[in-house]
């Protein structure tokens, strides 16, 4: 793996020529070119993340190269090296028309070094950022988050600030409205995307284990301990801990949590070792933190410190407008994972979804469609697939009323155990079961003439 694509643009062919072999023994990929319009078809194969250009050169010049490749290719940094004269204007090129940085010749080549290493973080966020954008605007999504209303959009805009900071963060909202999802987002997008993901959740892990579960421990630390181990901070160095549950922590924990925040290092249980930590730290509960305060269960020292910056997730039933998109998602997803036919839902099955609430969010939507991916034989979901979903509140159905069949039955057997239940229910009225059944009376009478005929009529019809 390569630290980048840089092109370098100058007219002098020994100059361009050294600067590719420096940049290629700095771990660059590279390419040279003698002239703007040369440097700027180059770049639309190349699509390096940084363009470094010589100001002055034929055919195109430095600024005019950096004038088209800004409106072609946006996310490319463009590093101008100036001579004499055209420092002024290296200037303003930086200020007004969006240059990166601008050297003067002689070039200090450990600053260079430093800004081409900028100039590709710049470059690769903002390539990630205008994927992000496209896919909003084709798909409807953020990364692994679905929906594109306004609530969710809000959250897009907060995750795009935040993402590129090492401030924490506290994500709150209800259960099940992705709040780990938003985590592993702010994560991807930041500069420690490369580095580990960890999450703990304080809710699953017993309190005994869980001092050991963050800061780790010496063998021999506890009854049990019989060997050493990292805890999460550890684990997750230069990358990101996602505390999850956080009001579920014990507060004695939560008291050298804020300890091991505020000295920046880390003693494993049953070690004076103090080891350096590098993590950036986000948080998430679906309390109300203040409130979580109030109860006692969250230390308020530790709240100021982990709601730097706060991201409040909406309801499912806030933002249903996205209904629709999330479900699309969820049955595609779904149905790869468990190789099922479901591409499609009903226009009445999606009715069904739109009419409840969703007090588990997204979750509980995610389980109601991957029921009904896996009992759904055909390409649509329809609205019995969504069965245990009551919307008009329904009514229990009596025993009597309902044929239990197993899997597999003939479908004539299906039918006539219908008909025949159906009568049974009218009191043997034929064209109310008719009616009831979809049928033409001719069509009934037709059936039990059969049935009769098969000797497969049950006493009460055969008088009748
Ligand atoms: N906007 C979304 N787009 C796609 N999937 C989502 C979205 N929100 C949530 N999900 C999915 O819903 C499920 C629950 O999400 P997640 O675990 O992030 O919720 P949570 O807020 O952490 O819930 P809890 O408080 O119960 O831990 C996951 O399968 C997640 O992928
Ligand atoms: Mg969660």
């Amino acid at each position: 793996m390569t630290k980048g694509r840089v092109l370098i643009v100058d007219d002098e062919v020994a100059a361009a020529e050294s600067f590719s072999e420096l940049l290629s023994d700095w771990g660059y990929e590279t390419a040279s070119e003698a002239d703007g319009i040369a440097g700027l078809q180059r770049a639309e194969e190349f699509r390096p993340a940084v363009v470094v250009t010589d100001v002055r050169m034929p055919n195109l010049d430095g600024f005019g190269l950096l004038r088209e490749l800004r409106s072609r290719f946006p996310e490319m940094a463009v590093i101008l090296l100036t001579g004499d004269g055209s420092v002024e204007m290296a200037l303003r090129a930086v200020q007004e028309e969006g240059a990166f940085y601008y050297f003067e010749k002689p070039i200090d080549l450990q600053r260079f070094r430093l800004v081409v290493e900028r100039a590709v973080e710049y470059s690769e966020a903002r390539r990630e950022n205008e994927v992000l954008r496209r896919q909003l605007r084709d798909r409807g999504a953020f990364g692994e988050l679905v929906g594109q209303s306004e609530p969710m959009r809000q959250i897009y805009v907060l995750i795009e600030q935040v993402a590129p900071s090492t401030a924490s963060i506290l994500i709150t909202g209800e259960s099940g409205t992705g709040k780990e999802l938003v985590a592993r987002t702010i994560h991807n997008l930041s500069p420690r995307k490369n580095a580990p993901f960890a999450a703990i959740n304080c809710s699953a892990i017993p309190e005994t284990l869980m001092e050991s579960e963050l800061f780790g421990h010496e063998k021999g630390a506890f009854t049990g301990a019989s060997s050493r181990r990292q805890g999460c901070f550890e684990l997750a160095t230069g990358g990101t801990l996602l505390l999850d549950e956080i009001a579920e922590m014990p507060t004695l924990l939560q008291a050298k949590l804020l300890r091991v925040i505020e000295e920046r290092s880390v003693r494993r249980l049953g070690s004076t070792q103090e080891i350096p930590v590098d993590v950036r730290l986000l948080a998430a509960t679906n309390k109300d933190p203040h409130e979580a305060v109030m109860n006692g269960e969250l230390r308020e020292d530790l709240l100021y410190r982990l709601n730097v910056i706060g991201v409040e997730m909406p309801p499912l039933r806030e933002h249903l407008e996205d209904l629709p998109l999330l479900v699309r998602h969820l049955i595609n997803q779904l149905a790869e994972r468990h190789n099922r036919p479901a591409r499609l839902i009903s226009p009445e099955a999606l009715d069904v979804l739109h009419s409840h609430s969703w007090p588990g969010n997204v979750r509980e939507l995610r389980n109601t469609i991957e029921r009904a991916v896996i009992i759904c034989s055909g390409e649509q979901i329809e609205r019995h697939h969504l069965a245990p979903y009551p919307v008009e509140q329904r009514r229990r159905v009596r025993n009597e009323d309902t044929v239990t069949l197993p899997v597999g039955t003939p479908i004539e057997e299906v039918e006539r155990q219908m008909i025949l239940r159906t009568l049974q229910k009218t009191g043997n009225n034929k064209t109310r079961a008719a009616s009831l059944l979809g049928i033409s009376l001719k069509t009934l009478h037709n059936k039990l003439r059969q049935y009769r005929e098969q000797g497969l009529l049950p006493d009460f019809e055969k008088q009748g």
